[in-house]
């Protein structure tokens, strides 16, 4: 992606002009094309009843431009209701995690997925900061 690029993608997310926005974890910044999707959907929606509304060629669709970006293919792509939702099915799918399994994680690990790890799932019993999750720490 070079420059040009990068400011036409800017100019299409209103907020650019705004503000620095670094949370992109919780949630970026929307692009004017995705706030008129959504207001289209809200629109077909309220006109057609939401149940009725649901377009499933888009999930579909949004799977193959998400294969695309990442340069793998559609069966590679999962979507989820949520960060949390997926990391959780991710991590899970890693197990079964075993009594004293070490699961290394870094000082500033979103507390929804430390959750996660510690579920019912997970039983991780050793709650420490060990030294390589201090080293990990970003310069
Ligand atoms: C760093 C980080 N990870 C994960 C999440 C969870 O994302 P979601 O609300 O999609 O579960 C957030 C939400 O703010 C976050 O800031």
């Amino acid at each position: 992606m070079n420059r040009a690029e990068v400011e036409r993608l800017r100019a299409a997310t209103a907020g650019c002009a705004r503000v620095i926005h670094f949370n992109h974890a919780g949630a970026s910044l929307p692009s004017q094309a995705s706030l008129d999707a959504i207001r289209e959907q809200l629109q077909r929606e309220a006109l057609g009843g939401p149940m009725e509304a649901v377009d499933q060629s888009i999930q579909a669709r949004a799977r193959t431009a998400a294969a695309t970006l990442l340069n793998t293919g559609p069966e590679a792509i999962a979507f989820a209701s949520s960060g949390s939702a997926a990391w959780g099915m991710a991590f899970n799918a890693l197990g079964p995690w075993q009594t004293g399994d070490r699961i290394l994680v870094g000082r500033h690990e979103w507390g929804g997925n430390l959750a996660c790890i510690a579920g019912p799932s997970a039983p991780v019993h050793n709650w420490r900061s060990s030294p390589a999750t201090k080293r990990a720490r970003c310069p």
